[in-house]
């Protein structure tokens, strides 16, 4: 499989201008966040992650352009949960190169070094703050956004209940704002934290199974909001749920993971027509 995008720089390779003639320096790129100046987000190259012995991932390639929607799916054990977890910092892999943007080596970096940097997760079980609002759920995750001076008995500026009901609307809780998260639905509960997430910009959000144990309406609904984070944010998803990928795939790339490594990846007809993904998942 090719995965070098033509044109594209690998992380730590020097490119023509980086201290060229402006003065711009690699380092001065690298303060102002996260160096997308090749189109990519996240780079993943050769990762191994072995568990005594065994490769949960095996010489893992990867990469995700900015504003991308990326479709992961796989068999259960293919090892898409434990990608997730070398992104995120939680796990270190055995070998292999992880970079967020250019310059920033994530096998180097800790979970809240990571965070920080802009990579948001969600995991399957939402983890909202049930005796608090909607409104409060959204403001404590604004306010533990480490880029945001303030305090937690701060009133919220005009700014802040903007940016709050802007996420409202966009993950269709605005009705619900007053009500204690803990009375939501499975799936309102699921959307409350993507906006937990959204609240905090993170420049790369990776979902695992978001639309595991929601309804029929709210996993449509689920997909309508992902289609409206398209090119605004990056984004990595992972599901089992093909009606629910298909929705949200269609200008999107599919990849498939298979005993730790990329099976297959392009446009959701391609994959579903390639023998190997319908023999190890599709066809099951
Ligand atoms: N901490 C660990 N120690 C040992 N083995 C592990 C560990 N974490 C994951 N594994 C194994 O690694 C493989 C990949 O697991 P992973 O959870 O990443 O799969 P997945 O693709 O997310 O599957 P699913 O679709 O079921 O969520 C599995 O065989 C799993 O048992
Ligand atoms: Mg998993």
């Amino acid at each position: 499989m090719s995965y070098i995008m033509s044109g594209v720089l690998r992380p730590g390779q020097q490119y023509a201008g980086a201290t060229g003639d402006q003065g711009v320096s690699y380092q001065r790129i690298k303060q102002a966040g996260v160096d997308t100046t090749h189109g990519a987000i996240l780079y993943l190259e050769d990762i191994v992650v072995s568990f005594d012995g065994f490769k949960a991932i095996n010489h893992l390639n990867l990469d995700i352009s900015v504003g991308e929607l990326r479709c992961i799916i796989g068999p259960n054990g293919a090892g898409k949960t434990t990608m997730m977890d070398v992104i995120t910092g939680k796990t270190k892999p055995t070998s292999g190169s992880a970079f967020f943007g250019q310059t920033m080596d994530l096998t180097k970096m800790n979970e809240v070094e990571i965070a920080h940097a802009g990579i948001g997760r969600k995991f399957q079980r939402p983890t909202v703050f049930e005796q608090h609002s909607v409104f409060e759920n959204l403001e404590l995750a604004m306010k533990m956004d480490k880029r945001v001076v303030t305090t937690l008995f701060a009133r919220l500026n005009s700014t802040q209940r903007d940016k709050i009901a802007a996420v409202l609307d966009l993950i269709r809780l605005h009705e619900h704002a007053t009500r204690p998260a803990g009375l939501l639905s499975h799936g309102q509960k699921q959307w409350l934290e993507i906006g937990m997430l959204l609240i905090q910009e993170p420049k790369l959000i990776l979902l695992d199974e978001p639309v595991a144990g929601m309804s029929d309406a709210e996993t449509a609904r689920t997909a309508e909001l992902l289609n409206e984070l398209r090119g605004k944010h990056s984004i990595m998803v992972v599901e089992h749920d093909m009606g629910f990928v298909t929705e949200i795939a269609q200008q999107a790339k599919v990849t498939v993971l298979h005993e730790g490594s990329v099976l297959a990846e392009g446009s959701m007809q391609q994959v579903q027509a390639d023998e190997r993904v319908i023999e190890v998942y599709l066809g099951r």
